[in-house]
Formats: structure tokens, sequence, C-alpha cells
């Protein structure tokens, strides 16, 4: 089974990069997971749309999700939602408009985040759940949410007590995928 991790955050030492590193790291025997970062894709313009068409670099990271049996999206959270960068990358797979559907409905999804904060991205994972259902994703019920990761995710991986609930919930998933 292929998997793709895509973290929302452009960061170097990204907390939500690291997760999908511990994710890949961490990933049960036969599961692959494919670790995407969002450098390199413009903010979204509907003139560089009709002059240009869509960027190269949203076809390649179309192409790695279509490879994917199954979507892992990490995001951060600024202000109670998911980052404009984010956002931005997943409005330009969304483009053009019949593209929409065979990149993201019925694939299998997931949201996971992590924060130096208490409350894990709750709020941003809570406030993504519209935009899933217009993308019509087969979503996983559990959230994954990495709180206070600058005591749990370091540089060298997940505490024990994260890793744990890393290990919990993509065993989840890869069930999730699996009876799909
Ligand atoms: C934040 N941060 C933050 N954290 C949180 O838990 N809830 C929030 O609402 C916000 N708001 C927020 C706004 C802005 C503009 C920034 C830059 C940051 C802190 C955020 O979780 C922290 O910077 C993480 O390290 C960002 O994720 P990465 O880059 O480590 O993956």
């Amino acid at each position: 089974m292929k998997l793709i991790a895509i973290s929302g955050s452009l960061r170097r030492e990204s907390f939500n990069t690291r997760l999908t590193r511990a994710l890949a790291a961490r990933a049960p025997d036969g599961v692959d997971v494919d670790c995407a970062t969002l450098h390199g894709i413009p903010l979204y313009d509907g003139d560089l749309e009709d002059e240009q068409g869509v960027p190269e670099s949203v076809e390649a990271l179309r192409d790695r999700i279509d490879a994917a049996d199954g979507l892992i999206l990490s995001t951060p959270e600024y202000n109670g939602t998911m980052p404009g960068v984010f956002k931005n990358a997943l409005d330009w797979l969304t483009r053009p408009p019949e593209k929409m559907a065979p990149t993201f409905s019925g694939k299998p999804a997931a949201l996971c985040g992590a924060t130096p904060g208490g409350l894990g991205t709750t709020l941003a994972q809570a406030g993504s759940l519209v935009m899933l259902r217009q993308f019509k994703v087969a979503l996983f019920p559990e959230h994954l949410r990495v709180s206070g990761a600058g005591d749990t995710l370091g540089a060298d991986g997940p505490d024990d007590k994260t890793a744990k609930q890393i290990d919990r919930w993509l065993k989840g998933f890869v069930e999730f995928v699996g009876d799909r």
C-alpha cells in the first residue's frame, strides 16, 4: 500500500513535516509513505491559470496523490485555521474543475496536525472538514492531534507517548484504506 503525507508548512524545522516523516518511519510493513511539501507552488491566480494553465509543481503533486492509495494532510494551525499556504495548494489541485473529482472523489483521506500549543490543531482540522466534504474524499473519522510538539516531536522523532499515538492512528488509517 502506498500513502502520501503532505505537510502544510514550508518551514525547514516544521513540526508538521516532522510528523509526516514520523509517519513514514513508523509505517507498518508493506506500507510506503511518500512525504510531500508544498515548496514551489505559486499563489493561485486565475489570470496565471488562464495564461499558463495549472503549474507543473501542482501537477507533479497531483501525480504523487494519484499514485497513492490514501492521502494524509498534516496541517499546522494558524489563528484557528489551516494556513493559507496549504489551502492555496489544495485549491490549485481542484483546477481545472474537471480534475477535482479524479484527484479527490472517493480518495481515502485523513487529517493530522502538530502544534507547540495544547489543542493539537483541533480547530484547523475541524475547519478543514467543510472543504474536504466539497472534495468528496472518503474521510477517515479519527484525527491525529499532536500537542506540545516542541517537547513531543523532536528532530530525531517523537517521544514514546506520541509514537504510540501515531502508531495507533496510522494502523487505523491503513485498515481504513485497505477496506476500500
Ligand atoms: C500560529 N500558531 C498557532 N498554534 C496553534 O496551536 N493555534 C493557532 O491558532 C496558532 N496561530 C498561529 C498563527 C500564526 C500566523 C503563526 C505563524 C503561528 C503556532 C503554530 O502552531 C507554530 O508556529 C507551528 O510551529 C507551525 O507549524 P509548523 O511550521 O511547525 O509545522
